[in-house]
């Protein structure tokens, strides 16, 4: 791993990643494209351990001249795609966003890297990866008395987000399967931390209770949600990149499963 495209490390928790492996990895350069939507945010990139090997690109995912240039540019061997449309009550809205960056963009991506690691620059398949980004919400809901999600688990997407990243984990499997893409992916649960927009829900409860607002609990708030801190998520994303198996699908969970209403009420009083 050198050269390494990292897509949306404008956002929650590309950033920390991009943070995390330059901290990790001395060795790698990171080329970080983002098309900075309302989630991306150059003040999450400020203060990253090592400012020259890091690379910002202002781009979409769907733009596939774009990616064919970077990849030859930055000789890229290694894509960490996080880039996606994330917020499931914005996909209720406008689904057709979602379809687009989250299912074309994939595919742009793929497509690309297919040509470039398979055809036109053959630098064997052992020397490249591709990793996909996705969620544990491609599994559906998980009933209280259930065991928590496993990579056998079927597919059942409840919102246009979930059903996005499904397509998207659909094609990557494929490109292994049909072309011998090198791929991995991973299916993580719901993360906290630093740097998340505060649309999501721990942010924007804590941002209501010290505004002393209403704190807006789902339905009657007792879905259950697994969480993970994001570091731990990074953490888990760099081991499937240095010994996972290309081919092979990994969840990532902090084996936490309280209530939204429960998560909520522990917030308050924290
Ligand atoms: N946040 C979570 O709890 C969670 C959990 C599991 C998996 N995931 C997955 O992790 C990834 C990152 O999630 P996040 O919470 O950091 O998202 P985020 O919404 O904070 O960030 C997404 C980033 O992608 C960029 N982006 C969006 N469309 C783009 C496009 N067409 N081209 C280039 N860049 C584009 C945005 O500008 C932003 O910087 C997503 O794939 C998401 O499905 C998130």
């Amino acid at each position: 791993m050198r050269n390494v495209l990292v897509t949306g490390g404008a956002g929650f928790i590309g950033s920390n990643f991009i943070r995390y492996l330059l901290r990790k990895e001395p060795g790698v350069r990171i080329i970080n494209l983002d098309a900075l939507t309302y989630a991306g945010h150059m003040e999450n990139l400020t203060d990253l351990p090592d400012q020259d090997r890091h690379v910002f690109v202002e781009g979409n995912i769907c733009d596939r001249d774009l990616i064919c240039q970077l990849l030859h540019q930055y000789d890229i061997d290694t894509v960490v795609h996080f880039a996606a449309e994330t917020h499931v009550d914005r996909s209720i809205l406008g689904p057709e966003q979602f379809v687009q960056t989250n299912v074309i963009g994939t595919f742009t991506l793929l497509e690309s890297t297919r040509r470039y690691w398979l055809e036109e620059e053959p630098m064997g398949v052992e020397k490249v990866r591709f990793h996909h980004i996705s969620t544990d919400e491609v599994y559906g809901s998980l009933e209280s008395d259930a065991s928590p999600f496993s990579e056998t688990t079927p597919y059942a997407p409840n919102s246009p987000y979930a059903a996005s990243k499904a397509s998207s984990d659909h094609l990557v499997r494929s490109y292994a399967h049909t072309y011998g893409l090198p791929v991995t992916i991973t299916n993580c649960s719901n993360n906290y931390g630093p740097y998340q927009f505060p649309e999501k829900f721990i942010p924007l409860m804590i941002l209501n209770a010290l505004e002393g607002r209403q704190i807006p609990v789902y339905g009657d708030g007792n879905q259950i949600r697994d969480w993970l801190y994001v570091d731990d998520h990074c953490e888990a994303i760099l081991v499937v990149l240095l010994g996972g198996m290309p081919g092979e699908t990994y969840n990532i969970g902090g084996n936490t499963q309280p209530t939204n209403f429960s998560r909520s009420r522990f917030q308050v009083r924290g």
